[in-house]
């Protein structure tokens, strides 16, 4: 088994590929803030006691992004994009949700992500280093396959499937308990451009696109949990789940940009490890290190220490 990595170790291999620039969110650098309501739905409140799944609509803050560490990366390229969620509860607190379009993760431990950011780093030997760790990591095409949206120029931040890739324990008023993941699914069904299309686009036309479409409408996401089955791993990001229940648990209208945020002092961060009452962590080793990976991404681009804002582990 690999050594044990440090967030520093991440960050270091993160910034070799080029991201972790001075400034910026050491991946998904490049990405806007919106502002929208969440209303959960009946089914939501009997699985979890959660205050943001009662029914009562929720602030929730929200951000699209570009998954490359490169804060100028062109949107018209294939790559894996982000959408993040922080809702508003009535407590004054607030809980999060962080999602890719990847089906699933590439490595089932944060040593297997660096190892693979290691292969990645751009140099001569790249191929050499890229194909030898392939060889070792069959498995890592069965993910290539499942993750084809990446691979693929969305028409729009509007048109994807985001997935949060970890099981999170919901836990109902009864105290009864079952393991979900996350899906956000959008209304207006998934597109992609043509690649020859997309790569005539403008560097920043998902923004741009997301933003003409918020002046017409509301843009809306269902918020779906899949509930595992005997057979899936509560543990393991890198396998796919064989359990087709899947629950509605939600709506989320964006309705435009947010201008509130993110300026002077105010640090946003999107924390998968931060729950509230009624929603607990797997143990899942990829999620619990990334507090502790976002910490360090935090300082970079902000020059200051997380402090009490950071999920107590
Ligand atoms: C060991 C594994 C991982 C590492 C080291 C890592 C690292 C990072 C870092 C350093 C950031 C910037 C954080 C900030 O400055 O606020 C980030 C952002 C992000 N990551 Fe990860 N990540 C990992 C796994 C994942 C997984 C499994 C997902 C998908 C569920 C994910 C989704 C995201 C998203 C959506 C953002 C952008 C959040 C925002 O918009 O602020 N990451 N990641």
């Amino acid at each position: 088994m690999a050594d044990a990595v440090t967030p520093n170790d991440a960050i270091a291999a993160i910034r070799a590929t080029g991201g972790a620039q001075p400034g910026y969110r050491a991946l998904h650098a490049k990405g806007t803030l919106y502002r929208g309501t969440f209303t959960a739905t009946a089914e939501a409140a009997s699985l979890s006691r959660a205050a943001h799944l009662s029914g009562e609509p929720v602030e929730t803050l929200v951000r699209f992004s570009n998954g490359s560490g490169n804060p100028r990366q062109r949107d018209g390229l294939p790559h894996v994009r982000g959408m993040a969620l922080k809702f508003s509860l009535p407590d004054g607190s607030t809980t999060d949700v962080s999602a890719q379009t990847a089906r699933v993760f590439t490595s089932s431990t944060p040593e297997g992500f660096v190892e693979l950011l290691n292969a990645l780093r751009p140099s001569i030997s790249t191929p050499i280093r890229l194909t030898k760790y392939l060889a070792g990591h069959r498995g890592l095409f069965k993910s290539v396959r499942a993750n084809g949206a990446v691979t693929r120029i969305p028409a729009s931040y509007a048109t994807l499937e985001y997935h949060a890739l970890h099981a999170f324990r919901w836990v109902d008023a009864s105290g009864g308990a079952r393991f979900v993941r996350y899906h956000l699914v959008p209304e207006a069904g998934e597109q992609f451009l043509a690649l020859r299309d997309g790569l005539r686009r403008d560097a920043d036309f998902l923004t741009d696109e997301l933003n003409e479409r918020l002046r017409d409408q509301p843009v809306r996401f269902q918020y779906r949990v899949q509930i595992a089955g005997p057979d899936d791993s509560t543990v393991d990001p890198s396998q796919p789940w064989q359990s087709t229940q899947t629950v509605t648990a939600g709506h989320l209208d964006i309705t435009g940009l947010d201008t509130a945020r993110e300026h002077g002092d105010d640090i946003v961060v999107f924390d998968p490890m931060r729950v509230t009452d009624g929603i607990e962590p797997s143990d899942d080793p990829v999620l619990r290190f990334r507090t502790r990976a976002y910490s360090e991404s935090v300082k970079l681009r902000t020059g200051v220490e997380r402090g009490a804002e950071a999920p107590q582990l």
